[in-house]
């Protein structure tokens, strides 16, 4: 049953950090808890509601703090435990919300759980991660790891493998060890005590694996673990929290978000982020986005969910490429496509999720060679491919279409020496179009992609159909233009864009003629009947 007063998170729109690259402060060239605080003023002035951090926990970072060996403590690189109890105060003065990112799948090999459960098989730790008995050298199974090699990896102390979904620095925890989960819920609560308003649960539908079954996601006992999990912890406040699912389906989806709050109040789903896979290929081999596809896919997750469900909304994070150099154009119409994919975003039914730099339209960046690369799954699959005899140019196009150091060159903040991100040398490159692109350039402008941003943010606060309307998808064959319709009892909304960089046939519908426009991102009236290149706008009346 649909709670009768409406979830903060619904008409919320979250901004993602990702410490590392945001601001640093003390010129380590690494971007910090401090930095995030310097900044409040300015993610007040975009008008988020609450700020998810990548894992900012203690961590050896082989995989940029997706690998915690304290959960319970701040990595010194970003700071201390006090700097995270400023943060969570300064931002609630501002009315921000800060989510934590909970890596519950698998911990660090260097978290003191796993280096006693290596010690022996009848350390009291052991049963804490997923071993198998075998003879060195030849694993258990053929599964591989999401960053190359084998998901097993030898141990000569216990003569076992343990299994790993992600680097051999990431060995998986054992869900099945009831242990396990309680100190789990532990460490949330503790958390929840210091006031956080959240959390992202990494890859959790990977968590109830099966690796003799070579099961990973979706496993047999998921939604009970998160059932109690949920039972155990976030129902014990009022958070937002949001589980990322690559493996979700809407029927799936519709478990993690029932509105009865037994789960999770929503999941990122990715149907959308995977249309440019090649299929039965890996994520570097990439086709063209098929469009109309894009659109059937949109429209059917806000069908679904609505009313028995609940959205995220995004098209960027840490993992993805930029959604400017990826559906948008990154020369000529780079502002205003950028505009165009955030009023399509924006405008459905769900809660958007703003990524660090995407409300400047920043872009994909084109290092000239790997050694300016740092992300460990681009440095494998580096590796992997030229020893497999693929040429340079391929592997390099790949990583520039898709690698996931395009989210994560430093912040653009100003056009001064490394962006105005640190005084000293940054851990990765600045994107050389800092110059052009950064905050301090479009934050007073009126025109800019982060006025657009803004604009969109204080409309969904203004006017419930934002957040309640429901949604019907218009004009699905068409090859240019993603239209759709909003509405709710009292009023309505149409939203159209064109994301291609052609003009696109359009007349608006006699019963929108006299609509008033919310936003749009051309300065000057449209007086053809088309879409202009990448346009976008939306139109809102009252229901008579
Ligand atoms: C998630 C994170 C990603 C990380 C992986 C392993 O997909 O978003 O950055 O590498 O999980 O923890
Ligand atoms: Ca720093």
């Amino acid at each position: 049953m649909e709670q009768k007063k409406i979830r903060w998170w619904k008409s919320a729109v979250v901004y993602q950090i990702y410490p590392r690259s945001f601001k640093d402060s003390n010129g380590d060239g690494i971007g910090d808890l401090q930095g995030v605080i310097e900044k409040l003023d300015y993610l007040k002035e975009l008008g988020v509601d609450a700020l998810w951090l990548s894992p900012v926990f203690t961590s050896p970072q082989d995989d940029n703090g997706y690998d915690i060996s304290n959960y319970r403590d701040i990595d010194p690189m970003f700071g201390t435990l006090k700097d995270m109890d400023e943060l969570i105060a300064e931002a609630k003065k501002r009315g921000i919300r800060i989510i934590l990112d909970l890596v519950l799948n698998h911990s660090s090999d260097e978290h003191p759980w796993f280096q006693e459960a290596k010690k022996s098989r009848e350390n009291p730790y052991h049963d804490y991660y997923v071993w198998r008995d075998g003879i060195p050298g030849t694993p258990p199974n053929d599964m591989k790891a999401a960053f190359g090699g084998s998901a097993w990896e030898w141990v000569p102390e216990v003569e076992q493998y343990y299994f790993h979904q992600f680097s051999v620095k990431q060995p998986d925890l054992n869900w099945e060890n009831p242990k396990v989960r309680r100190e789990i819920y532990d460490m949330i609560l503790w958390w929840m005590d210091r006031g956080v308003g959240g959390f992202r649960l990494d890859v959790i539908d990977q968590i109830a694996k099966e690796p003799d079954l070579k099961i990973t996601g979706n496993g047999p006992r998921l939604h009970e673990f998160i059932r109690e999990l949920s039972r155990e912890t976030f129902q014990k406040g009022d958070l937002l929290t949001v589980g990322e699912a690559w493996g979700a389906d809407p029927e799936k989806a519709k478990l993690y978000s029932n509105p009865d709050g037994s789960e999770f109040s929503m999941v990122f789903q990715f149907e959308h982020m995977m249309l440019e896979q090649e299929p039965g290929k890996e994520k570097w081999d990439r086709i063209p986005l098929p469009f109309v596809r894009l659109k059937r896919i949109l429209a059917k997750w806000q069908e679904e969910l609505y009313g028995c469900g609940w959205n995220s909304l995004f098209w960027d994070n840490h993992d993805l490429p930029r959604i400017v150099s990826r559906w948008g154009d990154e020369g000529k119409y780079r502002e205003v496509s950028a505009k165009m994919l955030a009023i399509a975003l924006h405008g459905m039914q769900g809660t958007p999720f703003v990524y660090q730099g995407e409300e400047l339209g920043m872009t994909n960046v084109h290092f000239p060679d790997i050694t300016w690369y740092r992300d460990i799954e681009s440095l494998n699959m580096y590796k992997e491919r030229m020893a497999a005899g693929y040429s340079e140019h391929a592997v390099m196009d790949s990583i520039y279409s898709t690698g996931r150091d395009n989210a994560r060159t430093p912040m653009q903040w100003d056009d001064s020496k490394n962006a105005g991100f640190t005084q000293g040398d940054p851990w990765m490159a600045v994107n050389p179009n800092y110059l052009q692109i950064n905050a301090a350039a479009q934050v007073h402008h009126p025109d800019s992609v982060f006025a657009c941003y803004q604009r969109l943010i204080s409309l969904r606060k203004s006017y419930p159909v934002f957040v309640e309307g429901r949604f019907r998808l218009l004009l699905e064959q068409d090859q240019q233009i993603f239209a759709y319709v909003r509405e709710c009892e009292k009023e309505k909304l149409l939203v159209c864009a064109n994301f291609t960089s052609r003009p696109a046939p359009f007349s608006l519908p006699e019963e929108w003629q006299e609509a008033e426009i919310l936003i749009q991102n051309y300065p000057e009236k449209n007086t053809e009947s088309c879409l202009r290149p990448y346009e976008a706008l939306i139109y809102r009346k009252t229901s008579e």
